[in-house]
């Protein structure tokens, strides 16, 4: 099946221009799944609460979710998309899966990061694998890869390929995605933001482009670039992550010491 991403600078505040860049982005797109960046539609750096309030929308009744399942739906594409949500007074910093027959679900980032602890609620959801035809998709959203945990989670829940939407602004994790697909056996599909934000008066992100497609046996299928725009999609195998042997003495989850963590 052919898995990939859509790189690009979304900018602040314009969710219109963010979500028709998208669409027009993946409307000769050859994929079964697309990841998006990170808060894709809204951009990242907002300057107060209720800044992120009034860019942030019910899923899935709002307009992106509803324009993501449409594209979806027209595509025959699965599409995981970071979105700011707003919820029963709360916000959080999600992202959706939609799919052939429309949205499918929601998770909300577990481990918030710098100032998004300002805006958003942690999440609540916990890790979710949705099975489909094309594989058993999990999500995780940018700063989750600190966590070893949100990975190893993923893969015991049964995850094949982790959907990764991302606004990076360190630099370690592409390479340190490597090691999450090896001790996992999953693939992963990082989808990061390029450009930089400098708004409110507050020093300037500058987000590492540098989307992933990395494969279970730490494989970096491809990078992007720093700073290019980029639609990436690559063959992967998904049942091939459910083989965990390393060798014949060897296998990934049977060998883990739980009496001893
Ligand atoms: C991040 O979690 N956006 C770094």
């Amino acid at each position: 099946m052919k898995a990939g991403f859509f790189q690009f600078s979304p900018a602040f505040g314009d969710i219109d221009s963010n979500v028709n860049r998208v669409i027009n982005a993946l409307s000769g797109a050859d994929a079964d799944l697309i990841v998006l960046p990170e808060l894709f539609s809204t951009g990242y750096q907002f300057v107060s609460k209720q800044e992120v309030e009034s860019l942030s929308e019910e899923i899935p009744s709002g307009d992106t979710t509803q324009a993501l399942a449409a594209l979806s739906i027209r595509r025959n594409m699965y599409i995981v998309a970071g979105i700011s949500e707003k919820s029963g007074g709360q916000l959080y910093n999600s992202a959706v899966i939609t799919g052939p027959q429309g949205y499918i679900g929601t998770y909300r980032k577990t481990h918030l990061f710098f100032e998004e602890k300002l805006w958003f609620s942690p999440g609540d959801t916990g890790f979710r694998v949705w099975e489909t035809p094309i594989g058993r998709i999990g999500i995780m959203i940018c700063f989750d890869w600190y966590f070893p945990e949100s990975c190893r989670t993923l893969a015991l829940r049964g995850a094949q390929i982790i959907a990764h939407p991302s606004n990076l602004v360190l630099p370690n994790c592409p390479d340190a995605m490597v090691t999450r697909c090896l001790e996992n056996r999953v693939y992963a599909v990082t989808a990061n933001r390029t450009g930089a934000e400098a708004r409110g008066g507050k020093s300037q992100l500058t987000y590492i482009g540098s989307s992933q497609v990395t494969s279970f046996d730490g494989t970096i299928l491809h990078r992007a670039t720093r700073d290019d725009e980029e639609l990436f999609v690559a063959e992967i195998e998904p049942a091939k992550a459910d083989n965990k042997d390393i060798n014949q003495f060897n296998n990934l989850f049977a060998d883990r010491r739980t009496d001893f963590y």
